[in-house]
């Protein structure tokens, strides 16, 4: 499975989606952008990449694609500055446009226009409006832009103010003067992704959220067909094991890693200990998670569980929450006498979760949990109770 040229391809989902993104009517909130949410690596990207991409160009129209997680250190707004600025440079009438637009023309040596791509970005000459205005107006063709982990452009102020100005250019695009824009996001957390449609003044307020479906069955079949293994599996036998690794592929592609240089196999029992293999795969990632969980402060464990519980409501300091954490001291066992939650204790505590990777922070102050998977064990291991 590490061998990205091999992929399970799922046009028909591409066409299902292709159809609903860009037939959208005008002032449907749908034209405010689809967001796609499904956990971490269960094939968003793949999907994006390999079936996607192609299906909506095949469908006459361009794509620009910046993916927020390729460069995790990478500022968001310039991701999709430079996946904007890279569709343009493949333009030739595009840039021409821009350079007679700006007064900007240079003639190069070849006799060929010239525009410096730097002068398109944000608070530069050329906006994302004006260089998306001449992209649609130059090829007349409907413009998607796809972003991919969209939930990081949040994280930042200059990522926050790149949301605005495509939202700008999004009104612009999809009147009738243009050839439309679409904005398509991906993400691996639906309470984060949430963040950027949920309130008025948020850059996609109101765009629909689409649980994006995990590979299915059919996957499976396909899986157990190409896997070169010296025994058989058995799709029947395989999807139980995929559901149970959370439908993450890597996982069933790790556990037959295992048998390839076992050169003494015995093909009778191979088939159940690449079951077990799987079980403990998945149970490690699991139990790696709950390691960190349960080595928290007394402080650091109230709030991640009081995050956990309240999700869109958290607010960290006000009175009720500081309350909340007292009381989900108290119900780990603390005594009474060392219950104790004050707003720098607060403070200290949610940057050492962000740090320890289970709790994310927005620009803007807002928290949530890192991983859908952070409130899974704490729900399984009953930790919510009592604090909803
Ligand atoms: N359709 C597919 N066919 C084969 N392998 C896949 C497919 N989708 C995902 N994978 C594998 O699963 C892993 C995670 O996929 P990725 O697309 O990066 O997930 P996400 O973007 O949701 O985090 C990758 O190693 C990829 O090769
Ligand atoms: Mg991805």
């Amino acid at each position: 499975m590490s061998n990205s040229s091999i992929v399970f391809h799922r046009q028909e989902l591409a066409q299902k989606l292709v159809h609903q993104i860009l037939t959208v009517s005008v002032g449907s909130a749908a034209s405010s952008g689809v967001f796609l949410a499904a956990p971490r690596r269960t094939g968003k990207s793949t999907f994006v990449r390999e079936d996607l991409r192609p299906a909506i160009e095949s469908a006459g129209a361009i794509v620009v694609y910046a993916d927020l997680w390729a460069n995790p250190n990478a500022d968001p707004a310039s991701v999709i500055v430079g996946a904007i600025r890279a569709v343009l440079a493949a333009n030739d009438g595009v840039l021409l446009r821009l350079a007679k637009g700006t007064g900007l023309n240079k003639v190069n040596l070849g006799g060929v226009m010239n525009f410096d791509l730097d002068r398109v970005g944000l608070g530069e000459l050329v906006s994302l409006t004006d260089a998306l205005v001449a992209l649609s107006d130059e090829t007349q063709k409907m413009i998607v832009l796809v972003i991919d982990e969209a939930q990081h452009a949040i994280t930042t102020e200059s990522g926050i103010t790149a949301l605005f100005a495509l939202k700008a250019a999004r009104d612009e695009l999809n009147s009738s003067l243009h050839h439309g824009l679409r904005i398509v996001c991906t993400g691996s957390n639906r309470d984060k992704l949430a963040m950027l449609r949920n309130s008025k003044d948020q850059a996609f307020f109101g765009a629909p959220m689409v649980n994006f479906p995990t590979l299915g069955p059919a996957f499976i079949v396909w899986f157990c067909e190409q896997i070169d293994l010296p025994f058989k599996l058995e799709p029947k036998k395989v999807w139980p094991l995929f559901a149970e690794a959370g439908y993450r592929p890597e996982l069933l592609g790790s556990a037959a890693d295992m048998f390839r240089f076992d050169f003494e196999l015995d093909v009778a029992t191979a088939p159940d200990r690449y079951a077990d293999e799987v079980h403990r795969l998945a149970e490690e990632v699991n139990e790696v998670q709950r390691e960190v969980i349960h080595s928290l402060t007394p402080i650091q464990f109230a709030v991640l569980r009081v995050i956990a519980a309240s999700a869109k409501t958290y607010a960290p300091f006000e009175t009720a929450t500081m309350d909340k954490y007292r009381r989900a001291m108290q119900l780990a066992g603390i005594p009474n006498a060392d219950v104790k939650a004050d707003v720098p204790g607060v403070q200290q505590a949610l940057i050492a979760l962000q740090d320890k990777k289970l709790v994310w922070r927005a620009a803007r102050g807002v928290y949530a949990p890192e991983e859908q998977s952070v409130v899974d064990i704490l729900t399984e291991d009953g930790l919510l109770q009592g604090l909803q």
